[in-house]
């Protein structure tokens, strides 16, 4: 599949201009922070394009297509079926567009809530979904110039960027969301993202 087709066949999956501009800047993004930080840039860029394939399907949709493919679901994805989205799309990548490289599949699995386990190309995919030009959170563009330069501080800056967004909606924050957070802060990634904060914010 030429990138032109597999573009106007996620353009037909998703079914939403807006969504679809989501997925390119995301691919976008990840693209360059791929080549930045010595990845794969066509596999991120791949990952971006397939990162939301089952984004706007309904919440009982989500359900019984994992259920139809006997995916485990857990309490929380249950009760919160939109996180399921990601699982899903990875599995849509593989039966629809032939995906079976784990590198582009892992990313995808775990751009919505993030793990405690990530590898650098599921962090770049997860800060390009988090940070691409059409977010709109007063911290985007300063998180999206300290991706390029310190990959776990532009994470916890994310992570705690998205966790924010969840509680001021009054939403559950995913037990995986919250483990990721753990792992940067114990990492250190807090004290360089103030650095960076207080470089960016001098007042
Ligand atoms: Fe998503
Ligand atoms: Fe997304």
């Amino acid at each position: 599949m030429t990138f032109a087709t597999l573009c106007s066949a996620v353009h037909a999956q998703l079914g939403s201009r807006h969504r679809y501009t989501h997925v390119v800047s995301v691919a976008r993004l990840a693209d360059r922070l791929a080549a930045h930080h010595g990845e794969d840039a066509s596999k991120a860029r791949l990952a971006g394009m397939l990162h939301d394939l089952a984004r706007l399907y309904p919440a009982q949709r989500l359900l019984d297509e994992c259920e139809r493919r006997e995916m485990p679901i857990d309490a929380f994805e249950r009760a919160h079926p939109i996180v399921l989205h990601a699982r899903l799309g990875a599995e849509i990548a593989r039966e629809r567009f032939g995906i079976d490289d784990e590198a582009v599949l892992s990313p995808i699995r775990k751009h919505t809530t993030a793990a405690a386990r990530m590898s650098r190309l599921d962090e770049l995919v997860y800060l390009a979904d988090g940070l691409e030009p059409g977010r709109n959170f007063p911290e985007r563009a300063a998180l999206e110039r300290l991706a390029f330069e310190d990959v776990a501080a532009a994470m916890l800056g994310t992570l705690r960027a998205s966790i924010a967004f969840l509680e001021s909606r009054g939403a559950a924050v995913a037990p995986q969301t919250l483990a990721a957070l753990a792992v940067y802060e114990a990492a250190g990634a807090g004290r360089r993202l103030s650095e960076q904060r207080s470089t960016v914010c001098p007042t």
